[in-house]
């Protein structure tokens, strides 16, 4: 009975099984439905007394998710698991950590404190890290990020060549430089200008090799796509005869993921942080050690209450 229990909110999600089998945990099953007035019900089948517990959350779209993840957590501490942590392979609200208007909400902030009352640790793959740091300026709960690369790095090993490493703005040069250096691929990194959601404008450097490669756009989210969508495009107007799109997160709003077939990239891949169509490399055996590493260290549970030990 020392294995963890780990639970999911969804069925299907791709890294359920995987990671389930890196973990040793055993499967935990909950009963959920809606009540015709839309609130959750919410029954946990598997004994979970004494046990450390893992939830596994696909956070993309997460404002309905919420809520059910909140009571699922705080159900399995009551019914006496000595711990609950997260596996939040996407890692939600990150990507407003500052105030750029009088008066906006900086969501990062509040949902890091909302999400550090709710578990005892985080688990999440490249979180979208800008301004902060790291999740410890945010998140008050022990929490680990591991990186998608090498998972990237094994897919981009299967691809044929020449290859050219494209990374759309400055932010997604740690990206390419570190699969660069691993691989011995060449790289260019653009310059991007964002004007709103859905507008970005990418100017990459002239670079004859792109005439003469594969272009892969490498990036950690593809989101509304636009980022992408404007990379294929300037490399397309400097005549690169072939592209591929990689991103360790696929959210893929309002089809961005068919606006990018349709702008003629050859391939789209992407992890299977968020399940789609498009799920490529695993992050189960990236993820793993990281949740192993805090089922080990975590110990019991610091948001257990009096009320709650029997
Ligand atoms: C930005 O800094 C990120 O690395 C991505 O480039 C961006 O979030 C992608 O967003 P979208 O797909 O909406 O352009």
């Amino acid at each position: 009975m020392n294995n963890p229990v780990l639970f999911a909110l969804e069925n299907d999600l791709p890294l359920h099984e995987p990671l389930q089998a890196a973990i040793g945990a055993d499967a935990g099953e909950i009963d959920q439905r809606r009540f015709p007035d839309g609130e959750s019900y919410l029954r946990i089948l598997s004994p979970v007394r004494g046990r450390r517990c893992v939830l596994l959350a696909n956070l993309c779209r997460p404002d309905k998710k919420f809520l059910p993840l909140l009571f699922l957590a705080h159900s399995l501490r009551m019914q006496g698991a000595i711990g609950v942590g997260l596996v939040a392979p996407y890692l939600c609200y990150m990507r407003q950590d500052k105030a750029f208007m009088p008066g906006e909400a900086v969501t990062s902030r509040i949902f890091a404190e909302l999400l550090s009352t709710c578990v005892d640790w985080l688990v999440t793959a490249d979180p979208h890290l800008h301004r902060y740091r790291s999740l410890d300026e945010i998140y008050t709960i022990p929490s680990r990020a591991i990186s998608g690369m090498p998972a990237m790095q094994a897919w981009l090993a299967q691809q044929k060549g020449p290859l050219l490493l494209v990374g759309p703005d400055r932010e997604s040069q740690q990206w390419v430089a570190t699969l660069a250096k691993a691989t011995g691929l060449p790289f260019i990194v653009g310059e991007k200008q964002r004007h709103g959601d859905r507008e970005v404008s990418i100017k990459l450097p002239a670079d004859d090799r792109i005439t003469n490669a594969t272009s892969v756009i490498v990036d950690d989210v593809i989101s509304s796509g636009h980022t992408v969508l404007q990379t294929l495009a300037a490399l397309r107007d400097v005549g690169a005869p072939r592209t591929i799109c990689a991103a360790v997160h696929g959210i893929f709003a309002e089809s961005a993921d068919e606006k990018i077939r349709l702008a003629g990239t050859n391939l789209l891949a992407t992890s299977n942080s968020i399940p789609g169509n498009h799920c490529a490399f695993d992050l189960a055996p990236l993820l793993a050690p990281a949740v192993q590493d805090l089922l080990a260290s975590a110990g019991g549970s610091p948001h257990i209450t009096r009320d709650h030990q029997t």
